[in-house]
Parts: structure tokens; C-alpha cells; sequence
């Protein structure tokens, strides 16, 4: 099948090469004229496993293309995928200016039956704004060429983005007209395995379920969290607590992990967006805005314990930090805790030694050369003459590290622990002042 997808972001790229693995002719649009040529040339812009290899070999067998044409992309496909960002607004709301931007272009340039298909998270009701602007303007053109506005959420983590598309849990459809709905089941065939995964609703529904989806994992984060602050307060031990309520199948394990808040480009901006809705159509979503106010505070947790460790005073200080990205296997650090933390600490007058398997260029990017910000090659340079270490992300790479070494390298043998990877009583044990989240001991000297 021929299939246009616009924007070669992350679920652009991830969409594009999935459907052209499975042997359908993929064309690639996007307006940035260099991410296309390199693209062109086999370079990825983003960090995924699995895509490089992926995209390299489609286009080589001819089934997977990129252009910056849109009158190309328009003309290629019968299915027409928008995935171009939606970046919050400067009040939490999806920015539709991109999406309605291809909807205009698809409109101007359609000479066909066309399905368009929000691929893209967006709000409640872009498929009708999408829907009347292609309508406004081929009325512009004094054309009537028929076409189908679908919502079709994606559910990609990031890191794992090409097994979740070829193996997934849903396939969530948002679709009005019956023949459409098959032609989608058609498309979505190759990928719906093993069960029928393949859910067809209309197309509010598909686009709430997106919202309701990842609303829910932030609500069983920012829970957890706020259990793990309880039990510090409490003298209970969390990791104790995660284990007797995950054990209950009907709240399970997955996504009740206490840690430094969550990040990412999804689930801040998602909570945010459907409670910005909600309120749009005259409903307090209190829940979403405690999920929210527990992970922005959250995010400062381990500050607020060095605070107390340094007796308030962190000003000269240096800090090691392990781990930027807002979680392992990705360079992104949107919304990343790393960011709130190191942030704060710049704010009190502490510098910052930073390691990251990947995330390091992203980090150059964002901070540039500050004085008090340096970025070394390995995570043991990063904690000769610190202060503390504090751990952000939980890397495989931080997971056994050469603790007698580290006791060497730092002026003083204290870490503080964002993910809880390390065995509080080894800790102690071994001499550290180490501090985590929840759990017991929390500090030892
Ligand atoms: C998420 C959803 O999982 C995906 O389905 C959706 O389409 C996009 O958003 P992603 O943002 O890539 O994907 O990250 P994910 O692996 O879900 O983690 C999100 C954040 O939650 C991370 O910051 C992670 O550290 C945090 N997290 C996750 C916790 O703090 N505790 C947990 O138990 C699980």
C-alpha cells in the first residue's frame, strides 16, 4: 500500500520504517530541508534502537523515501499520516499549528480520495478541526473530493518504540465510515498478531483513549511517589510497600516505581493537555493537577536532600551527576529530572560534573559552556574532588559501579540515589552517606 507520513520526527521516523519493513511504499515528508537530505543519505536524527538499521535497509530496497515536497506527499499515498509535533502552549495546550498546517496542505493539493490520519497526540476534537479545514480548503478550490479523518494514537516508548509498533498491545482506531475502518484493519494487519488487537471506535474515543493512557501511568507514578514521601516521613521503606501493593494483580507492578518525577516529551505534556481540555469543557480534572503539582516537586526531591546533608549550604560545592536523559537507551532529555536538578543546584551556587552514555551532545545543546556545567567521558571523571554523587538515571552502566573507587574519588563518600538502584544496606555497609527515595535506611554516616 502507499502510505505519505508527515514529519520525520520520532513517531514520523518510527511509523515510516515500520510500515515499509512490512513491504509497503513509504514516502517521508518533512518541511526541514536538511533533516531530509541526511535523512536521504541514511542519518538519523534521534537515538532509537533499531531505527538506523531499519530505515537504512528499507531505503535501500527502494521502499522507504523522504522528500521536503508536500505536493509530492500529498499525491503518493492513499493513507496520509500526520506526525508532526504538537508542543505545549504557553498555557499546557497542544499547539495544533502544525498539524492544521499539513490538513492545509493535503486540502490544497488533493486530487483523490485521500485518508487522513492523525498519528500525532492531539487533543479532543482535532479531528473535526482537521476535517474542516481540508473541507474550507478544497471549497477554496471549488472542489469536492471525498475524504476520511481518522485518529489512530500512538503508544511508543521511547527506547523500544520499533518493538511497541511491530508488536503492540492495541491498535487504537477512531474511525466513522465502516469501509475506512477495514481498509485501516488491512493496513494494520501485519502488526496485529497472535489476538485481535485491533480496536475500532469513534473517533473522540480514540483520541481521548491516548490522553486517558498515558494520564493514567502519570497518575500511577506521581502515586507512588507520593507513597514513597509518606513513607520517609513515616520511617517505612517503599520498596517494601511497592512489593505487597504490586503483588495485588490488580494493581501490578509496571509504572509504580518511585523516582525523581517522570519526563519525557509524553506524559507532562499529556497530563497537562487533558487537563487544560477538561477545564476547556467545564470540568476541575483534580486528580491530573495533583498528578502534576506531585511530579514538579518531585523533581526537586533529591536537591532538597543534599540541602539537608550540606546543612543548607550548597553553595561551592561540585556535584556529580550520572545520568541527563529523562530515562535510559535515549539521548532526550525533555522534561528531564536531570534538568530541574541541576538547575536548582546552579541556583544555589553549585557546579556540576556531568556523565551520560548518550545524552551528552543533547546536554551541550541545552547548557551550552556555562562555567559551572562540565561534561566528562566517563562517569569515574565525573567524581574526583565532588562533593556527592547524585544518580539520575538509571543506566545499566551505573548499576555495579567500583563503590571502594568512589569512595576514593569524592571528597566525601555521599550519594544520593534519584532511582533507587543501589542496596541501602550495602551502602552503609561500605560507609557512604547514601540517600534514595522511600526507603530505609535513608541516611547512615
Ligand atoms: C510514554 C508511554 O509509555 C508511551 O506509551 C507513550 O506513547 C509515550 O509516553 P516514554 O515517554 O517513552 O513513553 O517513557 P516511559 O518509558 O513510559 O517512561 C516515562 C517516565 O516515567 C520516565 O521519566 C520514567 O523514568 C518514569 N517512570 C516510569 C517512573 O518514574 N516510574 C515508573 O515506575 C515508570
Amino acid at each position: 500500500m502507499k502510505i505519505t507520513i508527515f514529519g520525520s520526527g520520532y513517531v514520523g521516523l518510527v511509523t515510516g520504517a515500520c510500515f515499509a519493513e512490512v513491504g509497503n511504499d513509504v514516502l517521508c515528508v518533512d518541511i526541514d530541508e536538511e533533516k531530509i537530505r541526511r535523512l536521504q543519505q541514511g542519518e538519523i536524527p534521534i537515538y532509537e534502537p533499531g531505527l538506523e538499521e531499519m530505515v537504512i535497509e528499507n531505503s535501500r530496497e527502494g521502499r522507504l523515501r523522504f522528500t521536503s515536497d508536500i505536493a509530492e506527499g500529498v499525491a503518493f499515498g492513499l493513507f496520509q499520516f500526520i506526525a508532526v509535533g504538537t508542543p505545549p502552549d504557553e498555557d499546557g495546550s497542544a499547539d495544533l499549528r502544525h498539524v492544521l498546517s499539513v490538513a492545509e496542505s493535503i486540502g490544497r493539493y488533493m486530487e483523490d480520495y485521500r485518508i487522513v490520519i492523525d498519528k500525532s497526540t492531539v487533543p479532543v476534537g482535532t479531528a473535526d478541526l482537521v476535517q474542516q479545514k481540508i473541507s474550507s480548503v478544497l471549497a477554496e478550490r471549488g472542489m469536492t473530493y471525498d475524504f476520511d479523518v481518522v485518529s489512530n494514537p500512538e503508544f511508543l516508548k521511547e527506547g523500544d518504540a520499533i518493538g511497541d509498533f511491530m508488536k503492540p498491545d492495541r491498535i487504537v482506531v477512531g474511525v466513522d465510515n465502516p469501509r475506512t475502518k477495514e481498509l485501516l484493519r488491512t493496513l494494520y494487519a501485519p502488526f496485529n498478531r497472535s489476538h485481535d488487537r485491533f480496536l475500532a471506535m469513534d473517533v473522540r474515543s480514540a483520541e481521548l483513549t491516548k490522553y486517558a493512557a498515558n494520564s493514567m501511568l502519570a497518575t500511577k507514578i506521581s502515586f507512588m511517589n507520593e507513597i514513597a514521601n509518606i513513607a520517609e516521613r513515616v520511617g517505612a521503606d517503599v520498596e517494601a510497600v511497592r512489593q505487597g501493593i504490586g503483588s495485588d494483580s490488580r494493581i501490578g507492578f509496571s509504572f509504580i516505581y518511585p523516582g525523581m518525577g517522570y519526563g519525557g516529551s509524553c506524559f507532562p505534556k499529556d497530563v497537562q493537555a487533558l487537563e487544560r481540555t477538561s477545564r476547556q469543557f467545564g470540568y476541575d480534572a483534580r486528580i491530573l493537577q495533583a498528578v502534576e503539582a506531585v511530579n514538579h516537586d518531585q523533581k526537586s526531591s533529591l536537591v532538597d536532600k543534599m540541602k539537608q546533608h550540606f546543612n543548607g549550604e550548597l553553595k561551592g560545592k561540585t556535584i556529580a551527576v550520572w545520568g541527563l536523559s529523562f530515562k535510559p537507551n535515549t539521548d532526550d532529555m525533555r522534561e528531564a529530572p536531570s534538568r530541574r536538578l541541576m538547575e536548582a543546584l546552579w541556583d544555589e551556587g553549585a557546579s556540576v560534573r556531568a556523565y551520560d552514555p548518550v545524552a551528552m551532545d543533547e546536554a551541550r545543546r541545552i547548557y551550552g559552556d556555562r562555567e559551572d556545567f562540565e561534561l566528562v567521558e566517563h562517569p569515574d571523571h565525573a567524581l574526583k574532588g565532588a562533593d556527592a554523587l547524585a544518580v539520575v538515571t538509571e543506566w545499566m552502566v551505573f548499576r555495579s559501579p567500583d563503590f571502594e573507587m568512589m569512595k576514593k574519588e569524592l571528597n566525601e563518600p555521599v550519594v544520593f540515589d534519584g532511582r533507587n538502584v543501589y542496596n541501602p544496606d550495602m551502602m552503609e555497609q561500605l560507609g557512604f552517606s547514601y540517600y534514595s527515595i522511600g526507603r530505609l535506611p535513608r541516611c547512615s554516616s
